[in-house]
């Protein structure tokens, strides 16, 4: 509670040189809620336009028309404006910074390079038969190729949609499925602390199922040489195809609404939803927060620790900092490799100036001591950031005093994957910071607390967080499936965003999130819904019945919590725990790993059949006492069974 109530003023010399100070992000944010089509209207001024647009904001939220258009009558082009306009002026600064899972390799890519190779591999596309309006799958590791990939459909109208390489042969075949993939682009192998992972087995494994038949051709990028199967006439190594290409590809006039990308995502029922963005307005938007929300000044080095699978890394390591003509570093590999200090000798390597990571990494950090920073001085740093989950005050205070030299304001960053871009965070030139608040909205942010019944509530409160007006960064449907997009977003609160998150508000008027409200987990910033879990397991034959809940976790934020149901017969044991284990790892991807099982002889459930997950909850968390009104179940011994059960195993 104490750091809670702490508070870093801005500093002078930080405001001085920033983007924004109080001053101006206070006019600023004022002009963007009184004038947004004035407000909007200037700021797609910062992209190059094919023609420019003349009508701005076209949106609107009612349940029954739900519609959101932002510069719908321009034409742009995402790679030209990630690409060819900074060519005169920075044609040989590094556009990404490569570090390899292997600390000895890394390399650097100038503007120049970036450019001619995302135009072969354009033009590879197009020998392929890929063309505007056709979607690919990239399913990649965290190489550059990933990034030439992304803006090598945008550079021809193709719709690409990343997933991420943690992710099962299941999963690539369902979302390949879903999004009518021609392509797929992948690698032999992707290397992650050390070890190989089978990316073009998964594919060739994804690529049996049925219905995947849409899919073509598999582009292979040659990444470690590793053993793979070849399907003649369907798989094509990359280098071979897009060295002969030109360096030349014409940039194709998208209009603004048309879809750039789709990026899957976990929702509270059902299988994940591809969330659709589109061109205009989710660029101007990625590079309007990653200037302003990083005070990205001209010559950094940036970094951002996501991987592009997923949408940070889409707005945050590709697309709002190359917009901007920023030095965007990519690191294939992960924080503990070959030791714990290497986040940080990656920063003195490469003299990294914004650092933006999650509370899970700073956590995994935290809990080897201070030293664990030794072997680094990151005197270059000037701002942290952090995204994708609440981070604890201590987690904070640890990445300010430790990692941060107590020299870094930190900005933690709420937003989503249906947001495309940052909502609520503070601009570190503006706003005064508090350990564990994700402070005030940006601009053109309307953020409001609403109650179950979808009243505003007013002043320092709880309650659900929703937006009540359109920004242009925000997701346009789900792919194919408007109608469950309005389901989802907008027909809990008629006229607003449901973002599915709870919150405070304080006296200061900052924002508190207080993590989902929905049936969906976060688990090491990785989004999971329960649902998707369950029915992984009731999958197996050895299930009756699962019910999976989230529970505190010191460093994944939430762990995964099971409850199973064995079918008639079926004996439990701890063998049977770890095939269920492998089982939802092999099923979804071992982001997905259960962190407990527990045998649930019957689950709590009211009269009408709904399983009490309040309960479950409560008991995953050891708060057993405090399990509130059981009143309403049909049998309420089943919780003292829960009860016991957890106690024995
Ligand atoms: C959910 C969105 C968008 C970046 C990565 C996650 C949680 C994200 C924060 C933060 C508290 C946060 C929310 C949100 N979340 N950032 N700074 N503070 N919570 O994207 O997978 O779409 O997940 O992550 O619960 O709804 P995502």
């Amino acid at each position: 509670m104490s750091n809670q109530q702490k508070v870093y003023p801005v500093r002078d010399d930080f405001a001085a040189k920033a983007w924004a100070d109080k001053a101006k992000y206070e006019a600023m944010y004022q002009q963007s809620l009184d004038d947004p089509e004035a407000f909007w209207a200037e700021q797609a001024q910062r992209l190059d336009w094919v023609k420019a647009p003349t009508k701005i904001k076209n949106t609107s939220f009612a349940r029954d028309n739900v519609d959101i258009r932002w510069f719908e009558d321009g034409l742009l082009n995402v790679s030209a404006n990630c690409l060819d306009r900074h060519l005169d002026k920075r044609g040989d600064q590094t556009a990404i910074i490569w570090e390899g899972d292997n600390p000895n390799e890394s390399k650097h890519i100038s503007y120049r390079e970036l450019y001619a190779r995302t135009n072969q591999l354009a033009n590879a596309l197009k020998e392929l038969g890929i063309g505007k309006g056709d979607t690919v799958t990239l399913y990649m590791p965290m190489i550059p190729e990933a990034a030439m990939a992304m803006l090598a459909c945008a550079r021809i109208g193709a719709v690409h949609s990343v997933v991420f390489g943690g992710f099962s042969p299941d999963a690539v075949a369902q979302r390949v499925i879903g999004s009518d993939s021609k392509l797929v682009i992948t690698a032999d192998e992707s290397v992650r602390g050390g070890k190989h992972v089978p990316l073009k087995e998964n594919v060739d494994s994804a690529l049996t199922r049925e219905g995947t038949d849409v899919c073509k051709n598999v582009l292979v990028v040659k990444r470690t040489g590793g053993d793979i199967d070849w399907k003649e006439g369907r798989d094509i190594w990359f280098d071979a195809l897009v060295d002969k290409q030109s360096s030349e590809c014409e940039a194709e006039a998208m209009g603004a609404e048309d879809p750039l990308f789709i990026l899957y995502t976990s929702g509270s029922t059902g299988a994940p939803k591809g969330l659709k963005h589109t061109t205009g307005g989710y660029l101007t938007y990625a590079a309007m927060t990653h200037q302003y929300v990083f005070d990205y000044q001209d010559g950094e080095v940036y970094w951002c620790t996501a991987d592009v699978g997923w949408v940070t890394g889409h707005s945050y390591i590709v697309y709002g900092p190359l917009a901007n003509g920023a030095t965007t570093l990519m690191f294939e590999g992960v924080p503990s490799y070959p030791t714990h200090g290497r986040m940080g000798e990656i920063v003195d390597k490469h003299n990294v100036n914004i650092l933006y990571t999650a509370p899970t990494a700073v956590r995994a950090l935290m809990a080897h001591g201070d030293n664990v920073m030794d072997s680094s001085k990151r005197d270059s740093l000037r701002l942290l950031g952090s995204v994708g989950e609440p981070i604890n005050p201590e987690a904070w205070e640890w990445f300010y005093r430790v990692i941060g030299n107590e020299n870094c304001p930190i900005v933690d960053t709420w937003w989503q994957t249906e947001t495309g871009g940052i909502m609520i965070a503070p601009l570190p030139g503006a706003t005064p910071l508090k350990p564990g608040s994700a402070t005030v909205p940006f601009f053109g942010v309307k953020p409001a607390l609403v109650d179950n019944e979808g009243n505003i509530l007013e002043g320092a409160t709880e309650g659900n967080l929703a937006i009540l007006d359109s920004w242009p960064g925000q997701a346009r449907s789900i792919w194919n499936d408007h109608e469950r997009f309005i389901q989802t977003y907008f027909s809990t609160y008629d006229g607003m965003y449901f973002t599915g998150d709870g919150c405070r508000r304080d006296e200061d008027g900052y924002y508190w999130i207080t993590g989902r409200v929905d049936d969906v987990l976060n688990v090491s910033g990785h989004r999971m819904g329960t649902a998707e879990i369950e029915s992984s397991l009731v999958a197996h034959s050895a299930v009756a019945e699962a019910a999976v809940v989230g529970f505190p976790h010191d460093i994944k934020g939430q762990g995964i919590y099971i409850y199973v149901t064995l079918n008639d017969g079926i004996e439990e044991t701890d063998e049977l725990k770890k095939e269920l284990t492998q089982w939802v790892r092999k099923d979804i991807g071992p982001i997905a790993s259960p962190d407990v099982i527990q045998w649930a002889p019957s689950l709590p459930k009211t009269r009408s059949g709904k399983i009490m997950r309040r309960i479950l909850r409560k008991i995953a968390a050891n708060e057993c006492d405090g399990l509130g009104d059981t009143s309403t179940l049909a049998d309420p011994s089943v919780v003292d069974q829960l009860i016991e059960h957890r106690a024995n195993q």
